[in-house]
């Protein structure tokens, strides 16, 4: 059992922060932005900040590991990131593989699971392959589910997902009459998930980028003007915190 501690005492040393378990959403997705921003503001290349942030997302996932979040989804790269210079791409591209070949191991020793949504069909073979291996590799944990969004788009996951509809509906394996909130759901790259209750988003930007349109429809939302490179286990908890003072009336009083 945790113990509950307030937060924001700074007399504490910072590994002695802690949240109550029970409090911490299930499922929590990221919009990882302004890695650009940080190398730039260092006179590094765009580049610099990218591979910054692949520690910031172990940081995270040990913070979420610590309190048995269910889910994190992380936003990796979207359908729409393919605009930027070609060499800005396939150095992103490359990430997943480093970020794997670098803490799989300890992935596995935390019974973390890896999971992916988006358009992965078009995707570098590198990085489609590095995945999908570590996705069969922890098919079997039942720890955190770690989701990276890459080539996502969720009007591209939208299409998709009614193009199926209509052939199912042809084929009359789905009707028309009983299609509801759930089927559209079992469409959906996150099918069997549950929604995210915590959307977080770093880089200042207050859009949601074409990420989880459907899915996010009751999410609280958190922003920072923080840029992900410096994203740390104090934001990350200073957004649960906020989030445990939400009230959620999904519509209701
Ligand atoms: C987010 O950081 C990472 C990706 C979109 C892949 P950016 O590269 O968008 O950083 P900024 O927003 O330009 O600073
Ligand atoms: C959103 O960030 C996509 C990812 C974090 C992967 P962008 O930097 O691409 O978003 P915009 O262009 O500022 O909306
Ligand atoms: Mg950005």
């Amino acid at each position: 059992m945790s113990m509950k501690v307030p937060f924001f005492n700074h007399k504490q040393s910072k590994e002695s922060y802690q949240f109550p378990e029970e409090a911490a959403p299930e499922h929590i997705a990221i919009i990882m932005d302004g890695n650009g921003r940080w190398a730039q503001k260092r006179g590094l290349p765009r580049v610099a900040g990218h591979k910054e942030g692949i520690s910031t997302v172990m940081k995270v996932v040990k913070a979420a590991v610590k309190l048995n979040v269910k889910a994190l989804t992380l936003y990796t790269f979207s359908t729409e990131n393919w605009k930027r210079p070609r060499p800005e791409v396939d150095f992103i591209l490359k990430l997943p593989k480093e970020f794997l070949h670098l803490y799989l191991p300890e992935l596995i020793s935390n019974n973390v699971r890896i999971g992916a949504i988006g358009d992965m069909e078009n995707l570098p073979a590198h990085t489609r392959e590095a995945v999908q291996f570590a996705i069969d590799r922890t098919r079997n944990n039942d720890g955190l589910r770690l989701n990276f969004a890459l080539n996502y788009g969720s009007r591209h996951e939208l299409i998709k997902a009614m193009k199926e509809m209509y052939a199912d509906i042809n084929n009359e394996k789905l009707s028309l009459e009983e299609l509801d909130e759930q089927h559209v759901s079992q469409y959906l790259y996150t099918a069997g998930m549950p929604e995210p209750d915590l959307l977080i988003r770093t880089g200042g930007e207050k859009r949601l980028s074409n990420f989880l349109l459907w899915q996010l429809a009751y999410t609280e939302f958190w922003f920072t003007d923080v840029l992900w490179p410096d994203f740390s286990e104090k934001e990350f908890l200073q957004a649960l915190e906020e989030y445990r003072q939400r009230k959620r009336r999904y519509g209701g009083i």
